[in-house]
This record gives C-alpha cells, structure tokens and sequence, in this order.
C-alpha cells in the first residue's frame, strides 16, 4: 500500500470535496470558460492518433478534449467520483480508476508505451509527498522512448520547482522545456506556474 494521496485525504475530511469540483467546473462551461488550453498544448505536441495518458485526469477535461480531437487517450485518477463524472461529461477516453504511484498499465490490459503523458491541474501537488518520486518513475515507465510528459503546476503549493526537476531526474527524465504557462510564456525566476516538458533520459546510479 502507498500512502494515501493528499486529494483522497481531503475528500476523506470532506466527502463533499470530489462533487464540488466536478460541479465547478461543469459551471464553468456552462459559462463558456476557455477549459482547454492544456488540450490544445497537447495536441500540438502529438502526431495524429497519438497514445496519450492523462495521468490524474479528474472530471475528465483535458482528456476528453483529446479524446475529440482524433487521439487514443487514457485517462486515470485515484477519486472514483471523479472518474465517473468523466465517463459521463468527457466520454472517448478510457477512464481507470488508480493510484499513479501503482501505476501499472500493462496489468489492466492497456500497453505502453504513450507518446504523450500530461499531468495538468497541480496534480503533483495532490499526491501523497512520499510518493512523488515513484509516480514519476512510473510516468517515465509509461513514456515512449522519444516521448514526452508534460507535466504544470503552480508555485507555493509545498512542491518547489527546483525539487521537483531533482526528482524528476531521479526518475530518470530530461528537460526538454520549461514554460511558465501553458500559453507558452517563458518560465523564469519569477513565474508562479511550471509546465515542464520532460524525455526519458538516463536514470541515477
Ligand atoms: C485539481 S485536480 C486536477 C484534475 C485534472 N487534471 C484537471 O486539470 O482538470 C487534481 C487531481 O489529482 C488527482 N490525484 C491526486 N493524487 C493522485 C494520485 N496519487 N493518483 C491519481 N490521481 C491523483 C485527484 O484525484 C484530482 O483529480
């Protein structure tokens, strides 16, 4: 057993938490909220048809968009509720249910490896801190040789940038990129947002 992620903990205390969410942002498309400017850095990266894992896909945004857009997409998430809100508001993707520190893909049946992997939303900053490291290590198992993993979240939410790329490289990723926003805008010392693009690389002795 991993320990539990700091999202599954909140939802824990409050079991309200996942149906807020989900609520949030179906109201934010109803109010015609632009929700899809990671999909559209996704999908410039891709080819056509690309394999693409959402990995802490939530209600199914960024997954679902891809999904439309003519790629073969997984999207997984710990929180149940979660991902039965993107089976109904995002259908196309194949959504699973899982922990990214057991991820482990090619044991329910879907093989690796992707082209693309995003992990947008501050997902890292969701998980169980003792097991960043190892969800990265499986992200990197996940990724195509010459592929990549995206992977944005926001500062001052107890994950530095800088430890963050350490671990990074642990799990045996390269940079490619760092953005400090998914519009494209450079990452420099004083963005309050990273979006890293990431290659498997060489893993530490
Ligand atoms: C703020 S939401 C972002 C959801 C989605 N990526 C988006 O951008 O709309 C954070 C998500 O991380 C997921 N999460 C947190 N820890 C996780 C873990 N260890 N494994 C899988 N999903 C996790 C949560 O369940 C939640 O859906």
């Amino acid at each position: 057993m991993v320990e539990q992620s700091l999202w599954m903990q909140k939802v824990a205390a409050d079991p309200g938490h996942s149906q807020w969410y989900i609520e949030r942002f179906r109201q934010m498309a109803r109010a015609g909220d632009d929700l899809a400017g990671e999909a559209r850095f996704v999908d410039a990266m891709a080819a056509r048809g690309a394999r693409i894992l959402d990995a802490g896909c939530g209600p199914g945004r960024v997954a679902g968009l891809l999904a439309t857009a003519g790629h073969d997409v997984v999207g997984v998430d710990v929180d149940p509720e979660l991902i039965e809100a993107a089976g109904q508001d995002h259908p196309g993707p194949r959504y699973l249910v899982g922990d990214l520190a057991e991820l482990d893909l090619p044991s329910r049946g879907i093989a690796e490896p992707f082209d693309v992997i995003v992990s947008a939303g501050n997902v890292m900053t969701f998980v169980a801190p003792s097991t960043r490291v190892e969800i990265l290590r499986r992200l990197r198992n996940h990724c195509a040789d010459d592929g990549r993993t995206v992977i944005g979240f926001g500062a001052d939410r107890d994950y530095d940038f800088d430890q963050f790329l350490d671990d990074a490289a642990t799990a045996g990723f390269a940079v490619d990129l760092l953005l400090g926003t998914w519009d494209l805008r450079p990452f420099t010392g004083d963005s309050d947002f990273l979006v890293a693009v990431l290659r498997p690389g060489q893993r530490e002795a």
